[in-house]
């Protein structure tokens, strides 16, 4: 099997399983337990909080560890919102956002919120698939509690101007959600030096392991209020009650390290093994298009590749290619028999998003691995072509 998918899921690194082991099999105690043991543990959690914390530009009392982006967002936009002190109610977020944030907000309308989903730019343009910023614009008023807006979109690798959309939210006094899931680890990012108030990101999109994620709360300038979802025993400062996990903090801690000392190189060895992949592709599949931002820009992922091809179903390519993993639509919605919403936001037909498919190079990938996938995926094609 050769893994494409590292959009959906990366590999945990052999070097972040070797660093969480002690804390399960030896120093085992509860983190928020008084004796040694626990106090060990707490001290693990307390310098992976910094490690982490200064990686990402946010300060150590900013930080709750979640079980994942799922839950850090809930608790971002649900927090604010339903915190007894907030008055606002317009939330604003946008089309091709998870459905971790677009069912969170859609949700919120049960409680009485006004939700306003900003389109993106159409396929065709360069930025294809990057929020419309003076839409966004338009959509943002006095009213407007929170404005989420994802870092970076998990199918086509769409990457948000950041700074500006802090800005935009600012300026009416709303508060700016952040689901960095697919950029914390990939491409850097200073949280506090963006002014973003709340960023959400999960350990299994970076070579972590899969369980943990970590919300920032109160990451720029404002103060955020926010009403747990969780509540027990009062761990993480009352805002995520439960015993913390220190093998699953230092192992997103591990993981973070280990991608912020090799990011650039990873990022070249990531865009090289991409060129190759799709200029293989594109020589030997007739009528294949790239879904999302050009590939020269600054607007995409450069592990992501989002394909259309011209008569083959996505579903259908991975069933004759099963030894390539790869996807069609995000993996967590997977299980929808609908197409990509993303896709479908950016303005292609249904049939045009049943025939796209989603790749996502990652730093455990080799060139060896990308020529064979293709010899793969092009055969898989050829063999199709046949039967139709
Ligand atoms: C942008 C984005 N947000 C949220 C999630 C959900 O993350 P988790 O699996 O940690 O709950 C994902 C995972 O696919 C994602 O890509």
């Amino acid at each position: 099997m050769i893994y494409l998918d590292n959009h959906s899921t990366t590999i945990c690194d052999p070097l972040v399983v070797e660093a969480m082991l002690p804390w399960l099999t030896q120093d085992y105690g509860n983190p928020h337990s008084g004796h040694r043991a626990g106090v060990a543990a707490a001290d693990a959690i307390d310098r992976s909080t910094k490690s982490v914390a200064k990686l990402i530009g946010a300060s150590p009392e900013t930080m709750v560890f979640t079980s994942g982006a799922t839950e850090a967002n809930n608790l971002a936009i649900r927090g604010v919102c339903l915190h007894p002190r907030q008055k606002r109610r317009h939330i604003v977020t946008v089309a091709t956002e998870h459905p971790a944030v677009l069912d969170v907000c859609e949700d919120l309308k049960r409680d009485g919120f006004r939700v306003t989903v900003v389109p993106v730019i159409p396929a065709g343009s360069p930025k294809a698939g990057v929020v419309d910023l003076d839409r966004l614009a338009d959509a943002i008023d006095d009213d407007t509690v929170i404005v989420s807006v994802m870092a970076a979109n998990n199918e086509v690798g769409a990457i948000a101007p950041l700074y500006e959309i802090a800005e935009l939210a600012h300026r009416h006094g709303a508060l700016f959600h952040c689901d960095a899931t697919q950029v914390i680890g990939r491409i850097p990012i200073n949280i506090a030096a963006a002014d973003i108030d709340l960023v959400s990101g999960s350990a299994h999109k970076f070579y972590g392991p899969k369980g943990i994620g970590l919300l920032v709360v109160g990451g720029g300038n404002r103060r955020v209020r926010l009403r747990p979802e969780i509540v027990g025993g009062g761990q993480q400062r009352g805002l995520r009650s439960g015993t913390m996990a220190p093998a699953m903090v230092v192992g997103l801690t591990r993981a973070l390290e280990i991608c912020s000392q090799s990011m650039e190189s990873d990022r070249a060895s990531v865009l090289a093994m991409r060129d190759r992949f799709w200029n293989r592709l594109r020589g030997g599949i007739e009528g294949v298009e790239l879904n999302g931002p050009s590939l020269d820009g600054s607007e995409r992922l450069v592990g992501n590749l989002n394909l259309r091809l011209a008569s083959v179903e996505g579903e259908t390519w991975m069933a004759a290619a099963p030894d390539v993993a790869f996807s069609t639509g995000s993996a967590c919605s997977n299980v929808d028999p609908m197409p990509s919403h993303v896709l479908i936001a950016m303005g292609l037909s249904e049939s045009e998003a049943r025939r796209s498919a989603r790749f996502g190079i990652g730093r455990f990938n080799t060139m060896v691995q990308i020529d064979r996938a293709a010899d793969a995926l092009i055969g898989a094609i050829d063999r199709l072509k046949k039967l139709i």
